[in-house]
């Protein structure tokens, strides 16, 4: 008898939380999906990758790197600094904007800013070669080195996986470059 009940308390619940799950699962592939609902037949790719193609001017010979940067300019003509502060809120606990540094030096003032050039915080060895490299702080060395800092300048101390969102990257710039 009691064995029963327990087995039948225990199906319930994992049907239960089965049931939530595909609940979830359907919710989330609504949401998500672009298309008007009923719509078939179409691949979900491809509603992602237009929500991402910038129209471009044919300039004519274009190469891969170059159109990688006409769009990420593109992102920067339409960036909105206001949600640029909102995506500063995962820098926060390591980067101050009023000139003092904490686990990361300041940031006010960092775009344009040579690399690793803030006087007293003490830089890893990797940032400080990485300013051989790339000297100051453009918005195209600030979107490439937030979406992936570690890759960008391994071993350096900055232990933040990165923006992946080329959106969030291009708001977060506009915002700090109104940080004098
Ligand atoms: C967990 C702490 C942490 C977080 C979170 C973090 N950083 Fe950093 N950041 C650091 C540290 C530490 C350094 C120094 C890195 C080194 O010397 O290798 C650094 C360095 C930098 C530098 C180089 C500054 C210079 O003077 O050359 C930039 C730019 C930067 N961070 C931007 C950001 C941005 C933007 C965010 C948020 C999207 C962020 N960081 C999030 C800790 C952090």
């Amino acid at each position: 008898m009691f064995n029963t009940m327990t087995i039948t308390k225990a199906s319930g619940a994992l049907i239960g939380s089965l049931l939530a799950l595909l609940l979830l699962f359907w919710a989330g592939t609504g949401l998500y999906s672009v298309k008007p609902p009923g719509g078939a037949g179409h691949g979900e790719g491809e509603e992602v990758a237009q929500a991402y193609s910038i129209p471009v001017e044919e300039t004519g010979g274009g190469e891969v790197a170059e159109e990688e940067q006409i769009d990420f300019s593109a992102l920067m003509a339409s960036a909105d600094a206001g949600a640029g502060e909102r995506v500063f809120g995962k820098c926060r606990a390591c980067h101050k904007l009023d000139g003092s540094d904490g686990i990361g030096p300041h940031l006010n003032g960092v775009m344009g800013r040579a690399v690793a050039s803030v006087g007293g915080f003490a830089y890893s060895d990797p940032m400080v070669a990485h300013a051989g490299e790339a000297p100051e702080w453009t918005p195209e060395a600030m979107q490439e080195f937030l979406a992936d800092p570690r890759g960008v300048v391994p071993g350096t101390k900055m232990t933040f996986a990165g923006l992946p969102d080329a959106e969030d990257r291009a708001n977060l710039i506009a915002y700090l470059t109104e940080q004098p």
